[in-house]
């Protein structure tokens, strides 16, 4: 076991990707969370994966969904690509409410679905093929958007093999779907959809609506070419269609403009992506969403907008349609509608379903789908805009930081923009795309990108995105990673913690640690330091004291000096990162010191001495004086773990070393005879220690003990450090493949570490010769 824990500290690196892919598979472009099953299931071309959620390099169950080589044929035949074109890509994917799964994939140009079950760990298609047309693109490089509601399949997308007649359509007891006008669709591009819960407790006695978010040409302008813009659309939930007029057609389709205005002159922007940013509230989730630039050849840029609920039922409620001049006026001069649902209002006029509405209305309804006024993001513009590759696809997660504040991180990924227009073979209209995920936040109106994350090695673009419980999932083409919404400790210096203004991470002073900030409400006791919005570093300790490294010796009274810089402080020792509060029997607190007596191994440990000021109302804290007692039976090798959490190898080996060049040192009362034969034994110890890890390390590249054999799920666990590898999983071979990475990790890695530990204690022992060692008999020398 021991070994083992050497094994998990070597390959603790800076890296925290997982990664799967599948040999032979391609385009991980459709993902589904079952945090029921504790799974992601992955769509991709002609197959779908059931991965660990935790760890998605570790895939549970596949099944494939192949192309029928008849089906193959007959798509190659009306002049497509049999291999690009002509297979089976995995475009809707949904959880049921019996907790089985609807599926449908592009089928070669013949988009079909189908129900898949997970039981006892195993995927399986159940082979009821339905027709997939109006859910399931036919063309796998067009978009589309779809939603599962109470067993209605909510679908945007194209219902013709040309891609030429473009629907929202709802698959449930009563069909619905949108008119063939292009004042309805004209054109469009499917991006997004998603219920918004409006029922609740609504004093109107409202229903609850699906949002669909899409980018078409517009009819409303008169413009000299195609002009793209970017619109938000609705439905009731309720809707049950007209009687005659707008007969199994949507009766409350209404549609506005979604602005998200750049400060120069340019064409609208054009939406790519949306997140729905749900309250408990409804009226207040936002929706972000990014756009990018029209005219993509002259002027490549990105930007995020938010819109406020509030600000998009106000829109449509408002009751100000867009009308063409054209339409004959008597049909509509006494109708009433505002645009809303079937609420109270229209129930006490015995209007309780779509289907009684009159003719009229409903004529009203089908000619004027669009709104006068367009949806403008919160704060009237974008909330960050960024230019060179384009941004494609987005999450945002909320987080709570240290002053209670909930500040919305955005996780943009860059994307190709394949806008491919039909029957054109899209190979000529390439655009850089660099597979990384940019990490910002908006601080009172000033944008700041925390980092940028590299995804994918060979710079390809991110297909989709997904957020869950602090993990980030992104497919592209080639594979799929997972990655965590935050590293804090990669900053290892309160200043680069500080400056990073990065809403997850706190450095700890106590702890000297650029810590993931606790979920919990933050014990106030500690000290903790965030300056987002002002990046003020200044917070943070002058110049953090070293690490002073001690050897405990049992029964024996041990001495640390710490001396305040100013009269007015108030000195507070910690142990562990507990405050020690009072002398007692077991420890004295002096002014500028703290004395431990008859130290048991119970009193090894992080010895923290910080400073308390107060001035004008504020407290002041600084750190002086970090002590790191090691008892002295313990083989060298442990001790290293034990106190270096956190820190690079290379960083504790200086830590450790330095100590012989402070001037105050720990002083120990033992004679020094004693003191050198236990050293001697704590050298002789911790060689043999490296020597037995090296000869674990022999074993595992010789692959004569398995790393699984001892650490099981840890060293799993722990393989998400391993940087820039690739697991290739083909099912039953994968753990092979898995362990022969970390045995040849291992030896490339830990060759390096291993030298370390073989010259750490020769190195501590110098440092301990440096020591000034007294010997006090008398209480008063103190
Ligand atoms: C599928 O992946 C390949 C790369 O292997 C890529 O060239 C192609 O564009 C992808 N197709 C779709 C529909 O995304
Ligand atoms: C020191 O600790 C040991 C073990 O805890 C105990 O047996 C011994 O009596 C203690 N000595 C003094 C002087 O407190």
């Amino acid at each position: 076991m021991q070994s083992c824990i050497d094994v998990l500290i070597c390959l603790s690196s800076e890296s925290h990707l997982i990664k799967f892919k599948a040999e032979g598979i391609w385009n991980y472009s459709t993902m589904l969370i079952r945090d029921d099953l504790g799974l992601l299931v992955l769509g991709a071309r002609e197959a779908v994966y059931a991965l660990d959620i935790n760890e998605i390099s570790v895939s549970k169950s596949k099944v494939l969904w192949e192309v029928t080589e008849e089906k193959q044929k007959e798509c190659s035949s009306k002049g497509k690509h049999p291999d690009i074109d002509c297979r089976n890509y995995v475009r809707v994917l949904h959880q049921m409410s019996d907790g089985g799964m609807y599926v449908c994939g592009t089928n070669a140009f013949s988009p079909v679905c189908d129900y898949i079950s997970y039981n006892d760990g195993k995927l399986k298609l159940e082979g009821k093929q339905e027709d997939g047309r109006g859910k399931c693109p036919f063309d796998p490089f067009q978009r589309s958007s779809s939603l599962m509601l109470d067993e209605d399949l909510y679908s945007g997308t194209s219902l013709n093999f040309l891609g030429s007649e473009p629907v929202i359509l709802r698959t449930s007891p009563v069909t619905l779907r949108t008119v063939f006008k292009s004042s309805w669709l004209n054109e469009p591009n499917f991006i997004y959809m998603d219920m918004v819960p409006e029922s609740d407790d609504s004093p109107e006695g409202d229903d609850d609506k699906i949002y669909m978010f899409f980018s078409e040409s517009a009819i409303e302008y008169d413009f000299y070419n195609k002009l793209l813009v970017s619109r938000v659309a609705r439905v009731c939930k309720g809707d049950m269609g007209g009687l005659r007029t707008l007969q199994r057609k949507w009766s409350s389709f209404l549609k506005a403009r979604l602005d998200c205005s750049v400060p120069e002159p340019s064409l609208p922007y054009v939406i790519q992506d949306v997140f729905h940013v749900r309250h408990k509230t409804w009226r207040k989730s936002v929706f972000y969403a990014v756009f990018t630039s029209q005219s993509s050849s002259t002027d490549r840029s990105s930007a995020v907008c938010a819109y406020d609920m509030t600000d998009i039922t106000e829109v449509f409620a408002r009751g100000k349609f867009k009308t063409e001049v054209s339409v004959e006026m008597s049909d509509v001069k006494w109708v009433m509608y505002n645009g809303e649902c079937i609420n109270n209002a229209a129930r006490s006029l015995g209007i309780n379903r779509t289907l009684d509405l009159p003719d009229k209305t409903l004529q009203f309804i089908r000619d004027r789908p669009l709104m006068e006024d367009a949806v403008r993001p919160i704060t009237g513009k974008p909330l960050l805009l960024n230019r060179g590759p384009l941004l494609t696809r987005l999450v945002v997660d909320t987080v709570t930081a240290q002053d209670g504040q909930d500040y919305p991180v955005m996780f943009v990924g860059t994307g190709e923009f394949s806008h491919k227009p039909l029957g054109q073979n899209g190979s000529n209209c390439h655009f850089e795309a660099n597979g990384y995920v940019q990490k910002a936040v908006n601080y009172d109106g000033e944008m700041h990108i925390i980092e940028e994350i590299e995804l994918f090695e060979n710079a390809e673009p991110v297909d989709v995105l997904r957020l869950h419980q602090n993990q980030l999932y992104a497919g592209s083409a080639s594979g799929v990673v997972q990655i965590p919404v935050s590293n804090c400790s990669r900053y290892s210096s309160c200043l680069d913690c500080v400056l990073a203004r990065d809403p997850y991470c706190v450095w700890d002073v106590l702890a000297q640690q650029c810590l993931r900030l606790p979920q919990s409400p933050v014990d106030q006791k500690r000290d903790l330091i965030q300056s987002l919005k002002d990046g003020d570093a200044n917070q943070c300790p002058s110049t953090g004291p070293e690490t002073k490294l001690g050897i405990l010796v049992l029964g024996n009274n041990i001495r640390l000096p710490c001396q305040p810089s100013s009269n007015l402080a108030q000195v507070n020792w910690y142990f562990a990162e507990k405050p020690l509060l009072y002398s007692n029997e077991k420890y004295t607190i002096y002014k500028d010191a703290i004395l431990i007596y008859n130290a048991t191994s119970s009193d090894a440990g992080r010895y923290t001495c910080m400073s308390v000021e107060h001035l004008k109302g504020k407290q002041f804290t600084q750190t002086l004086a970090i002590y790191d007692l090691q008892e002295q039976k313990a083989p060298e090798v442990m001790v290293t773990i034990k106190t270096t959490v956190g820190k690079s190898l290379d960083e504790r080996f200086t830590t450790s070393s330095g100590v012989h060049e402070q001037e105050e040192s720990p002083s120990f009362y033992k004679n020094q005879s004693g003191k050198s034969k236990l050293i001697a034994m704590q050298v002789s110890l911790a060689v043999l220690s490296v020597l037995m890890v090296c000869l674990l390390f022999w074993n595992f590249y010789m692959g004569h003990i398995s790393p699984f054999m001892c650490c099981g799920r840890h060293l799993i666990k722990s393989t998400r450090n391993l940087p820039e590898m690739e697991y290739i999983n083909t099912g039953n071979d994968v753990m092979d493949h898995k362990q022969q990475m970390i045995s040849l990790y291992i030896k490339t890695k830990c060759d390096g570490e291993a030298a370390t530990f073989h010259s750490r204690p020769a190195n501590g022992d110098q440092a301990l010769d440096n020591h000034v060692f007294k010997y006090i008999t008398d209480e008063s020398e103190i």
